[in-house]
C-alpha cells in the first residue's frame, strides 16, 4: 500500500491511499484547505470526485473527464507552489511557533552585530545578528514588496569571538546562542498590531514564547523602516523589492 506523509499544523498525518473513510477524507480536505496544503487538498479532492463519478456514471465518463480534472488541479497546485503560497512554520495550539529546525536553509537577508564592547559590555542582544526570512514569503516579497500573513523571520544570535583575523582586526562570529523571531499572521494574531507577534525561545522549551508588546514590538514599531521589520538594515530585501 502506498503511505504518504503530509504535515498538518500542528501534527503530522499519514494518509494511506486505500482505507481513508469518507469521514476522515472530508475532515482531512477541510485541514488540508485551511492550511493551504494545496497539494494534500487537491489529491484528496479528486478521490472524492473519482468517488462521486465510479458511483453515478460509467467507467467510459471517468476515462474522459478524471484525467482533465487531475490535470487542472495539478496545475493549479504547482502555480501555486511556484509562487511562493506555501507557508512555514508549525505551531502550538496558543499559535507559539515550534523552534524552527531547518531556518538556515532559508533565505539569508542580513547580519547586524551589537558588540558588548561597544556597548558597556553588556549589548541588549548579544552580539551577531543572523537574519533569516521564510522562502515562501521571501518570493512573496519579491512579487509585492510587502510582508504577507504568514511571515516567518529568525534572528539566530551568535557571540563576538576573536578579534583578529589574516583580513585584518574587527568581529568574527564565536559561538551560536539561540534565536528569536517575528511571526506576521492575521488569523492568528488578530489583535496584535501589524498582526505581528514576536517570540523569545529558551534552550530547554520546545517551542518559543509570545513576548509583551513593550518587551519587543514597540521598539520594531517606532523604529523599523517598514511594517516592524529593520529593512534599512537589510541591502538583500531591498535589492529584491520591486
Ligand atoms: C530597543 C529596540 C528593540 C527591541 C526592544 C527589540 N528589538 Fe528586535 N530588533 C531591533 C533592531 C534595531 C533590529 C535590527 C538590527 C539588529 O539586529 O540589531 C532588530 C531585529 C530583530 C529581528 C530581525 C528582523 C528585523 O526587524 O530586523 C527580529 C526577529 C527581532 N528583532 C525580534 C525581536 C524580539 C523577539 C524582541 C523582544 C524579545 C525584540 N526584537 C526586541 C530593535 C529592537
Amino acid at each position: 500500500m502506498r503511505i504518504l506523509e503530509f504535515e498538518i499544523n500542528p501534527v503530522k498525518i499519514r494518509y494511506y491511499r486505500k482505507r481513508l473513510s469518507l469521514t476522515h477524507s472530508i475532515c482531512l480536505t477541510k485541514m488540508a484547505l485551511e492550511n493551504k496544503q494545496l497539494e494534500l487538498f487537491s489529491m484528496l479532492f479528486i478521490n472524492h470526485l473519482k468517488g462521486l463519478i465510479m458511483s453515478k456514471f460509467k467507467k467510459a465518463l471517468l476515462c474522459s473527464i478524471a484525467p482533465m480534472l487531475v490535470v487542472g488541479m495539478i496545475g493549479v497546485t504547482t502555480q501555486a507552489v511556484a509562487s511562493g503560497e506555501r507557508l512555514y512554520g508549525r505551531f502550538t495550539k496558543d499559535n507559539e511557533l515550534y523552534t524552527p529546525r531547518d531556518y538556515r536553509e532559508w533565505v539569508f537577508i542580513g547580519s547586524n552585530v551589537t558588540p558588548n564592547d561597544m556597548n558597556d559590555g553588556a549589548a541588549a542582544f548579544p552580539e551577531f545578528h543572523n537574519v533569516y526570512i521564510d522562502p515562501g514569503s521571501y518570493a512573496h516579497w519579491k512579487k509585492t514588496g510587502e510582508f504577507r500573513s504568514g511571515t516567518i523571520i529568525v534572528k539566530e544570535l551568535a557571540s563576538v569571538g576573536t578579534k583578529e583575523a589574516p583580513s585584518g582586526h574587527g568581529y568574527f562570529q564565536g559561538e551560536y546562542g539561540g534565536i528569536a523571531a517575528m511571526v506576521k499572521d492575521a488569523k492568528r494574531y488578530p489583535d496584535k498590531p501589524g498582526n505581528w507577534a514576536y517570540l523569545g525561545f529558551s534552550a530547554d522549551s520546545r517551542h518559543g514564547a509570545i513576548q509583551e508588546e513593550s518587551a519587543c514590538s514597540a521598539c520594531h514599531q517606532q523604529s523599523a523602516a517598514q511594517d516592524q521589520v529593520f529593512t534599512q538594515f537589510y541591502p538583500v530585501l531591498r535589492a529584491a523589492k520591486p
